[in-house]
């Protein structure tokens, strides 16, 4: 069956699950007994199970071949292949650290920044300019539900927007996260989106956007609000050891 090759903004949302739903994946981690254990260097890695003995168990590293015994309680089942890059960490059958860990390493190094935990999003700061933030993409989370699309502060962003319209409610979106994690600028995302979905809500009566030749079509309101954004930071913020932006006075 041919398939349409993603775009290039779409390879920043998107999985390619091919090789993980292989039968070859699947039989290949169950007769290696495939488990987590605590690594100094990356926190936990891949090892296989090959003896118990009482409360340790020996175990071959998956990177070197190296055996080493650990103790029992310090070993994390890992999930079977198809759970690999999953979007929504609460589908995991092996829900432990290091599986959580795992997904959000593997997920970021394919360039998906955005991951859902049940009823979080989270996001590990790519510290680069990613496709993700265009009209095309803002048109592509309008309306739909969080699991019809790939995660994306704009689909928290929709939702909360939706349910605001629906059940006539204030709704809040909370960002959290160390110094330079990136709680600013998915602010900044969460407006940028507001202002586009609320401006095409209003029937498109202002057209000043599309006259000034701006590149997403916002109202006057939205526009001063983003507008603000650069003087607030630009006295509001200060260079900290964690960010060069921060917010965190
Ligand atoms: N989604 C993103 N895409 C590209 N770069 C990002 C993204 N998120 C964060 N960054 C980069 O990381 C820097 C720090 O992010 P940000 O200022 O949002 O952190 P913060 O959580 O608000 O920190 P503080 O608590 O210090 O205010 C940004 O200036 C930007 O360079
Ligand atoms: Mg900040």
């Amino acid at each position: 069956m041919s398939k349409k090759a993603p775009t290039e903004d779409e390879k920043f949302l998107f999985v390619d699950k091919d090789f993980l739903n292989s039968p070859m994946a699947q039989a290949d981690w169950a007769a290696k007994k495939m488990v987590w254990v605590p690594s100094e260097k990356h926190g936990f890695e891949a090892a296989s199970l090959k003896e118990e003995r009482g409360d340790e168990v020996l175990v071959e590293l998956a990177d070197n071949g190296k055996k080493v015994t650990v103790n029992k309680d310090d070993i994390q089942k890992m999930n079977p292949p198809k759970f690999s890059k999953v979007e929504d960490m609460a589908e995991l059958t092996c829900l432990n650290e290091a599986s959580v860990l795992h997904n959000l390493r593997e997920r970021y190094f394919s360039g998906l920044i955005y991951t859902y935990s049940g009823l979080f999003c989270v996001v590990v700061n790519p510290y680069k300019m990613l496709p993700i933030y265009s009209e095309k993409i803002i048109d592509m989370y309008k309306g739909k539900k969080r699991h019809e699309v790939p995660p994306h502060i704009y689909s928290i962003t929709d939702n909360a927007y939706r349910s605001m319209m629906q059940d006539r409610e204030d709704q809040s979106i909370l960002c959290t996260g160390e110094s330079g994690a990136g709680k600013t600028e998915n602010t900044k995302k969460v407006i940028q989106y507001l202002a586009v979905v609320a401006s095409s809500h209003k029937g498109k009566k202002d057209s000043s956007a599309q006259q000034s030749g701006s590149q997403f079509a916002y109202g006057e309101l939205e526009k001063q609000l983003l507008q603000a954004n650069p003087i607030l930071e630009a006295f509001g913020n200060a260079k900290t050891i964690k960010n060069d932006n921060s917010s965190d006075l």
